[in-house]
């Protein structure tokens, strides 16, 4: 065996792993006073803290009421069978695996979506003939780029079919008509787990302009329980903990701040990497505003000299994280292979086998996007 002598093995370029995404959690003393206090209460799940966060959230994302939950797959579950609907959920394929879990887990057969090749969200053109055939529809926001939600709403109008959102990507961001995510569709379910934009350790956010869906939900997530035990429709566990109701409160506070220093360093990348050939950003519609849940790029084999899947390695090689994220795509994955065949999927099939994510989280030092866009420059020019 011929054996590498020791001088030639070059260290990584980053001695630790740089991470895909890290929380942003600001510790400070009030928290950890209210922390305490809510460990000394009893009162541990589903009292004034997520209260007072449902109502902070509701005031900055601008909707009537919003529903604390327990994650956003749960929300999604909840909000599908609080509808009471009969039938297949028009979901895109180009998702996180959630989108199609959660219409499957509440009943629901699923219909594969199209996406648009710039936005990487729903296609609503490619989405229009197949109205006829669903109950229902839900859009996503992928990595945070409003999809065309008034297009969608306008298409399910015409059929007299509700729209639902999974916007786990979305907190933060805005339409083009600058309101925020969060208003449109019956409702907009948000994600708050580690890796979003807004963390609550766990956790979801329903938001919705209707009064009584909203109640409605109240009660689903306590088992469908109005607190009579007589239960009033199959709901689930879906509490949100006191304890994530506090983060989520404490971190609405600063959340714009992080989203801004976010937003900067996503230019950073852009304006280093956008230079090189081969490495396509995602388009967002004119006036709207992305939370920046992932920086996701596409990288065009022939373009820029290599393929995702060896960028990917040779990331990882020198200590940086990357996700090959949505890949493969639902309609690809092995729960979804029954679903019968249903539109043409190439520009899904092409978003994932192209698409990277790179390192981002809020507090991300500018100088490491800086190191990371100097290693994809050299690994491009080395081929
Ligand atoms: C698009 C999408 N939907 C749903 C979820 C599920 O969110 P949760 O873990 O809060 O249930 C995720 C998680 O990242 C997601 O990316």
């Amino acid at each position: 065996m011929t054996q590498i002598p020791l001088s030639t093995v070059r260290p990584p370029r980053f001695p630790e792993l740089v991470p895909l995404v890290r929380p942003t959690v600001e510790v400070d003393a009030e928290l950890e006073l209210a922390f305490r206090e809510v460990l000394r209460s009893g009162m541990l799940t589903n009292g004034r803290h997520v209260r007072a966060f449902e109502e902070a959230a509701a005031d900055y994302l601008g909707v009537a009421r919003t529903v604390a939950v327990s994650n956003c797959t749960t929300g999604l579950m909840l909000v599908l069978r609080c509808l009471d609907l009969t039938g297949d959920i028009a979901v895109p394929s180009f998702t996180f695996m959630a989108s199609g879990h959660a219409a499957r887990w509440a009943g629901h057969g699923v219909r594969f979506a199209e996406s648009d090749p710039r936005t990487w969200t729903v296609d609503p053109e490619a989405l229009a003939p197949q109205l006829p055939d669903v109950a229902g529809v839900m859009g996503m926001h992928t990595f945070g780029a409003p999809c065309d939600a008034d297009r969608l709403q306008e298409l399910c109008d015409t059929r007299g079919v509700p729209l639902v959102f999974d916007a786990a990507h979305g907190f933060g961001s805005r339409y083009p008509d600058g309101t925020m995510v969060g208003g449109k569709g019956v409702a907009e379910v948000f994600s708050l787990s580690p890796t979003k934009t807004l963390s609550t350790g766990e956790g979801g956010l329903i938001a919705t302009n209707d009064t009584a869906l909203a109640a409605k939900l109240r009660t689903a997530r306590e088992y469908g329980n109005p607190g009579d035990y007589d239960s009033r429709l199959v709901g689930l566990s879906g509490r949100m903990t006191e304890i994530a109701g506090l983060m989520g409160t404490h971190g609405l506070r600063t959340l714009p701040r992080w989203l801004d220093v976010r937003r900067s360093l996503v230019e950073r990348y852009r304006s280093r990497l956008g230079a090189l050939p081969g490495l396509e950003f995602q388009q967002l519609p004119a006036g709207a505003v992305s939370s920046y849940k992932d920086l996701g790029i596409r990288v065009d084999a022939e373009r820029f000299g290599m393929d995702r899947d060896t960028l990917a390695e040779r990331l990882h090689r020198e200590n940086v994280s990357s996700r090959k994220y949505f890949s493969p795509a639902l309609h690809q994955q092995t729960a979804y292979l029954d679903v019968p065949a249903g539109p043409d999927l190439t520009v899904t099939e092409e978003l994932a086998s192209s698409m990277i994510t790179l390192p981002l989280y809020s507090h991300m030092p500018a100088e490491l996007v800086d190191g990371i866009c100097d290693l994809v420059t050299e690994l491009h020019a080395s081929g």
